[in-house]
């Protein structure tokens, strides 16, 4: 069922938009998912195929406004322009990967890596996160799940966690990087906000 499912999300869905720093959305701790239906594998169907077309390699529920605790993941997948400077793009080898309600089991390690966020644009630094962890989720049924994870994975995983939770990047960051990128974003957005 899940796997036939995850088979299809890249056929068809609805690219939804992505809000952006200082949304008040992506502060809030989002709610625990208790329904699983038709709806929810609509919404990460459409956060998949959202995802896939920023593109990026993950993507949390509130960054698309639902405060819920749902992300999508694939840190696999190849993206390759078709002919150069075309602008289209092919993308193959995809291993999609949806987490709901995620809690950690297990953090181990220190790593860093530079982060980039979908709802930060523009901002891309070096943030400290565990090197491996041990996640519990739910799929898309419903049906508890364990992984162990490393690596890419682990990072994008404990990222799109703080989303649920309220946390963005510029949250991890020394008290006067993190102004430094706030007043940065917020112009950044008011200008925008004139571009008609
Ligand atoms: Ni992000």
């Amino acid at each position: 069922m899940t796997e036939k499912f995850l088979e299809n999300y890249k056929l068809e869905g609805e690219s939804l938009p992505i809000k952006t720093y200082p949304d008040p959305v992506l502060t809030k701790v989002a709610e625990e998912v208790t329904v699983f239906d038709q709806e929810l594998q609509t919404l990460c169907k459409n956060m998949l195929y959202t995802m896939y077309k920023a593109p990026g390699i993950g993507l949390a529920a509130p960054q698309i406004g639902v405060s819920k605790r749902i992300f999508v993941i694939d840190v696999d997948y190849e993206r390759d322009e078709t002919e150069e400077d075309s602008g289209e793009y092919l993308l193959s080898e995809f291993n999609p990967r949806i987490f709901i309600n995620p809690t950690f089991k297990e953090k181990v390690g220190e790593t860093t890596y530079q982060e980039g966020c979908l709802s930060l644009p523009g901002i891309y630094e070096d943030i400290k996160r565990f090197e491996s962890i041990v996640v519990e989720y739910n799929d898309v049924n419903g049906e508890l799940k364990t992984m162990d994870a490393d690596g890419l994975l682990s990072i994008c995983i404990q990222h799109e966690n703080d989303h649920l939770d309220g946390i963005v990047m510029i949250d991890r960051m020394s008290k006067l990087k993190k102004s430094f990128f706030k007043k940065k974003l917020i112009k950044a957005k008011k200008e925008a906000s004139h571009n008609l």
